[in-house]
């Protein structure tokens, strides 16, 4: 049996793919038959794989398991130990009665409020308890339940899941998956006035806010322990109603760039002197990866060239990696024409040819070695991917390029932006070496008549504001 009949059969076999996938039963056959699955047909495979929750990694290539997209949302519903934890129940009611996919788990200490048979019954799904569990763990559970919500929603909120989200602790499943999410995070704080006021909690809540996690803020009035002050659990209906606004603004955010195809660079470039030693720089790749991310969510047709890096891929169209300069303006140019290009790769400007005095040819397939003539290297620069672009025949509707400097900041990037034909720069300040790999950067944006200069925030946050930007540039153009 061949690949492609085995996957078949894994998903139900010829009869059910084909009514799925509202095709013939005998183009099925013909796929088994060649041992292949046309292109236009694997996002629709790939979908069906993920609403039967089978994993067909080992049947397709890895290039077309990151080209999953899907639109539906998925809140993961976190109850913690809390009084309130009761009043979550409602919140689970109201969920269900939309067409959000809703998964709940419960603390340790929530289960000594309400049960999980309670929250399976209500909810007609499993209900999550255990990090240990190794019926659930066989699936990689926790990394599963992380990655799976749109939104991640912790209802009633203690102050210890403030406090362990805030350190980075993960010793229980909410607490793990909360650290191994990318989904927005939404805590619904409860707690009494004294835990609420503690400078610990306001500390920890400080953290939290700056790091993008959203807080729906307690009320203020007569709480259970009979105390008053501020940490009464808000109405679940309000809560809920929160949460579906969220969710609505995001829809909208959906079709924001339909039918844009959008060319991003991110990571370093690494230029080989021989085979074991290189040249490179110490770019990560995060934030070209937040801006793919971003735009593929607001409906883009996102096509991301990365240089090596090591940090997980985004969810968008395709993914195309590359190791050097040269390389990775062969396949931008390839990829052309696009509507919108954003250079965020840290491109080596140089590679290093070795030289000897004696003028003997170097073997760069060997290693060099040490005992050779006055060694030396010519550099020798690399093509200019965002000039020659923005420069072209085929220069995209808009041009996006990225500046680090150590130096002059603005002037530098004043000076790139004209030189190189671009629509907008974004400029940072890369002196103090605290920019590269981190979560946090702040940055100027350069446009030939303007200059903003953009308080310090998460790298996701650069994303939607430069998304917000070129969203408007692309409406300016069109008009
Ligand atoms: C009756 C009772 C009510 C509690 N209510 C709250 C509360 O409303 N908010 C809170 O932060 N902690 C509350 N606690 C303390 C938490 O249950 C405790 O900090 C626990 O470790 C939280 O675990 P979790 O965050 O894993 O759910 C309460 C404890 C008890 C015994």
């Amino acid at each position: 049996m061949n690949k492609i009949s085995q996957l078949i059969s894994l998903l139900g076999g010829t009869g059910v793919v084909a009514e799925k996938l509202n095709i013939q039963p005998s183009a099925i056959s013909n796929w088994k038959k060649l041992n292949k699955i046309p292109n236009k047909k694997h996002e629709a495979i790939l979908k069906l794989s993920s609403n039967l929750d089978i994993n067909i990694e080992n049947f397709f290539p890895k290039k077309n398991i990151l080209n999953v997209k899907d639109t539906k949302v998925r809140i993961l519903l976190i109850i913690c130990g809390g009084i309130a934890c009761y009043k979550s129940l409602e919140i689970i009611r109201l969920i269900k009665k939309t067409n959000i996919e809703l998964d709940v788990v419960l603390t340790k200490s929530a289960q000594k409020f309400i049960t999980p048979l309670l929250v399976t019954s209500l909810n007609e799904r499993k209900c999550y308890t255990d990090l240990f569990s190794v019926e659930d763990e066989t699936k990689m559970n926790h990394i599963k339940l992380a990655r799976k919500p749109n939104i991640i929603l912790v209802a009633p909120a203690t102050a210890n899941i403030l406090a362990k989200l805030a350190n980075g602790f993960a010793d229980d499943l909410a607490s793990s998956i909360l650290l191994a999410s990318f989904s927005k995070i939404i805590l619904a704080p409860s707690m009494n006035p004294i835990m609420w006021n503690n400078l610990a909690t306001r500390e920890n809540c400080k953290k939290l806010l700056d790091r993008g996690v959203k807080f729906i803020e307690p009320d203020t009035g007569d709480m259970a322990c009979g105390e008053n002050g501020t940490g009464r659990f808000p109405e679940p209906k309000l809560i809920f109603d929160i949460i579906m606004g969220y969710i609505n603004k995001n829809q909208t955010l959906v079709n924001q760039f339909k039918n844009i195809s959008i060319l991003i660079t991110a990571g370093p470039t690494i230029e080989n002197i021989d085979p074991i030693r290189f040249m490179s720089n110490k770019s990560s790749g995060k934030q070209g990866f937040e801006i793919a991310s971003e735009l593929a969510k607001r409906g883009a047709k996102v096509t991301l060239v990365t240089g090596p890096v090591n940090i997980p891929y985004p969810n968008c169209d395709n993914i195309i990696k590359v190791t050097t300069a040269q390389e990775m303006f062969d396949v931008v140019t390839r990829q052309l024409p696009t509507d919108i290009l954003i250079c965020s790769a840290a491109v080596a400007d140089w590679k290093l040819i070795p030289k000897i005095s004696s003028n003997k040819n170097i073997d760069i397939n060997n290693k060099i070695k040490k005992n050779n003539d006055n060694l030396s290297f010519e550099a020798v620069e690399n093509p200019d991917i965002l000039g020659t672009v923005a420069k072209s025949n085929l220069r995209p509707k808009i041009v996006v390029g990225f500046s680090a400097e150590t130096n002059n900041l603005k002037k530098n990037a004043y000076s790139k932006l004209i030189s190189k034909n671009v629509d907008l720069i974004i400029a940072n300040d890369v002196s103090d070496n605290k920019v590269f790999g981190e979560d946090f950067n702040k940055v100027c944006l350069i446009e030939k008549n303007n200059c903003e200069e953009w308080k310090k925030q998460t790298k996701k946050s650069i994303a939607v504001h430069l998304a917000n930007k070129i969203n408007h540039l692309l409406t300016n153009f069109n008009q």
